[in-house]
């Protein structure tokens, strides 16, 4: 262990003074690597007769099943923690006098997602069933679990300038200090696809569900249907739910696997963007990305100077130092652990989680309450939920459903006691918007220059790696008095664990503590905002985004 006097002896030294000695990198730093398995020529079948399954070898025991968990109802406290098990991320570096700082908590959507409590402004409720009621339903919107950088962005780009940098003629590449690890640094992530934890996350989650919501399964006729989209993370997203929640091999037989594609100008509720032209132009698609470039410049400026005393030979900007700062969360959820984190502190983190590329601003203004189109993208996942509720087959398709999946009963059921559908980060910031939880939009819109002392728009609360919106439909007593046996149905929102409050739903105003609204009003409230979402104009007119942007709705 270094002595404590050694260290305060040699901080402030090292920011005054010239960098130590500098290490040249070597000519391999920042190279992509990559994995092949398995092993190329390497087939399952090739020996197969050698290893017979478990059906043809027999001798299974015996196989009583017992019946199916409800901790959901009967668990004291049901509010199942996340694990973040086997990541590691540094914490002794955050001394602020406040409370705790969870690293991991403030990556926005590249963090996993954690139980957020009463994050949402109802601190007096759980998860668990409110006393007195039964469960009658539960509709599972969750995303994807960690993956690698999206094809293209500033990590893969970070690792590319250093690479060259180290390759070209005459380099001057050199790291000393705290940046001293990337002398040999190469870049291990790859892209798109789940990764190990990822995969884990989402068999947590089905393991998770099933402890909690199992015994919904008495109430099936049918196998059950459960959708995700075309994308490799999204289909490996469920597979892996499927496993924690069924089992293996069990999982392989035991629901239909409904794969709605993903892709240009297919319609998915799942994925809406693709359906939804303005999204992706010049009157939506831009103004979280217009309004980038001014945050990051802001709150790393001091950052990025404070670093580049450490490295010569590569200049250092804060789009730059921003891609580090990603490396941090992206590194740590593919390899566990990152030599980035260490680099930052708590206010560097905070700005970080406040950051536009593709945190809070580019939520709010890219694809949640601050985006013109981001109610419509939403809103057929809506028109679902209703008719799920409702138990009515849609039969107007004007919006991004599937007219052809959801017309049928077969690829879309309407009478199942448990619903899952697995989706993107982006898609679930849109889906809350048309769901108009505006408890959450509640101080926007969020300022771009700096960060707000209130504020209700969290998107590490909203969409981390494998988050989870889960709907229970709920009997409950029609009245507090012990003797009135009359029950209704109630509907509730958890994000996260965290309940929501329905308040700014028309029907649902008045607050309830548990975050319960009367089915039937639920329903009327969202009959209505469907109405009052103008898909066709926000996703195809030509209009020009507000500047300054001041949309709280998700609607032009
Ligand atoms: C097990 O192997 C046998 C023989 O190859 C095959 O007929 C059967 O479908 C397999 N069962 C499972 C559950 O894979
Ligand atoms: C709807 O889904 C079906 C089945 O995958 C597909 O063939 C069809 O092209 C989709 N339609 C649209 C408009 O996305
Ligand atoms: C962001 O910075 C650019 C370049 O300095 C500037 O032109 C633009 O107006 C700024 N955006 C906002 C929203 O202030
Ligand atoms: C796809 O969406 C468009 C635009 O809303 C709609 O006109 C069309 O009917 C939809 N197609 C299907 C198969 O649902
Ligand atoms: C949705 O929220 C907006 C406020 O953002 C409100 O004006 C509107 O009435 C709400 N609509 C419904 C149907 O709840």
């Amino acid at each position: 262990m270094v002595p404590l006097l050694l260290l305060l002896s040699a901080l402030p030294s090292a920011l005054a003074a010239p960098a130590p000695p500098a290490s040249a990198a070597a000519p391999y730093v920042g190279s992509t690597q990559s994995a092949v398995f398995p092993p190329p020529g390497a087939t399952i079948t090739e020996y197969a007769s050698l290893f017979p399954n478990a059906s043809v070898v027999g001798f299974l025991g015996p196989t009583p099943t017992g019946a199916e968990a409800q901790a959901i109802a009967t668990a004291p406290v049901a509010a199942l923690r996340f694990d973040t098990y086997p990541l590691v991320a540094p914490s002794n570096q955050y001394t602020t006098s406040g409370p705790a700082f969870d690293l991991m908590h403030h990556w926005g959507n590249l963090g996993p997602a954690y139980s957020v409590g009463g994050a949402f402004g109802l601190p007096n409720t759980s998860p668990q069933v409110p006393a007195g009621c039964e469960l009658e339903q539960v509709h599972l919107l969750f995303r994807h679990g960690a993956r690698y950088p999206t094809s293209g962005s500033q990590p893969s780009e970070f690792a590319a300038l250093l690479h060259s940098a180290a390759t070209e003629r005459n380099s001057r590449l050199s790291f000393s200090g705290p940046l001293e690890f990337l002398s040999t640094w190469t870049y291990k992530l790859g892209a798109e696809i789940l990764t190990p934890f990822g995969r884990k996350q989402c068999l947590d989650l089905g393991v998770a569900f099933r402890v909690k919501y199992g015994e919904l399964l008495n109430g099936f006729t049918e196998l059950p249907v459960f959708r995700t989209t075309s994308e490799d993370r999204m289909q490996k997203t469920l597979l892996n739910f499927a496993v924690g929640f069924f089992g293996a091999p069990e999982y392989l037989t035991a629901y239909h696997e409904e794969i709605i594609i993903e892709s240009g100008g297919y319609n998915n509720t799942l994925a809406p963007s693709n359906a939804c032209p303005d999204s992706g132009n010049a009157v939506g698609g831009n103004i979280g990305g217009w309004t980038s470039g001014n945050w990051t410049e802001i709150y790393l400026k001091e950052t990025t100077a404070r670093l580049q005393q450490y490295v010569t030979g590569v200049q250092l900007t804060p789009s730059v130092v921003y891609g580090m700062q990603q490396m941090c969360a992206y590194e740590t959820v593919a390899l566990g652990y990152s030599s980035f984190c260490e680099l930052f502190t708590e206010e560097e983190w905070r700005g970080f989680e406040y950051s536009i590329g593709e945190y809070h601003l580019s939520f709010w203004y890219g694809n949640g309450p601050g985006n013109p189109t981001a109610a419509a993208m939403g809103i057929g996942y809506v028109q679902e939920l209703v008719a799920r509720l409702t138990k009515t087959l849609p039969t107007k398709f004007d919006t991004n459903m599937n007219g052809t999946l959801d017309s049928s009963t077969i690829t879309f059921p309407l009478n199942q006691p448990i619903y899952a559908d697995a989706t993107h980060d982006t898609v679930i910031a849109s889906i809350i918007t048309a769901l108009n939880f505006t408890t959450l939009a509640a101080n926007g819109p969020l300022p771009i220059d700096h960060i707000p002392v209130y504020q209700t728009y969290h998107v590490n609360e909203i969409a981390p790696f494998s988050s989870n919106l889960v709907a229970q439909v709920l009997s409950c007593p029609a009245s507090a008095a012990a003797h009135d046996s009359k029950t209704e149905s109630y509907i509730r929102f958890l994000l996260n664990d965290g309940a929501v409050p329905l308040t700014g739903i028309a029907h649902c105003e008045t607050p309830n503590e548990d975050g319960l609204c009367l089915f039937d009003n639920f329903v009327k409230g969202m009959q209505e905002r469907i109405a009052e979402v103008n898909y066709a104009y926000d996703c195809y007119a030509s209009y020009s985004a507000p500047t300054p942007d001041n949309i709280i709705d998700g609607q032009v």
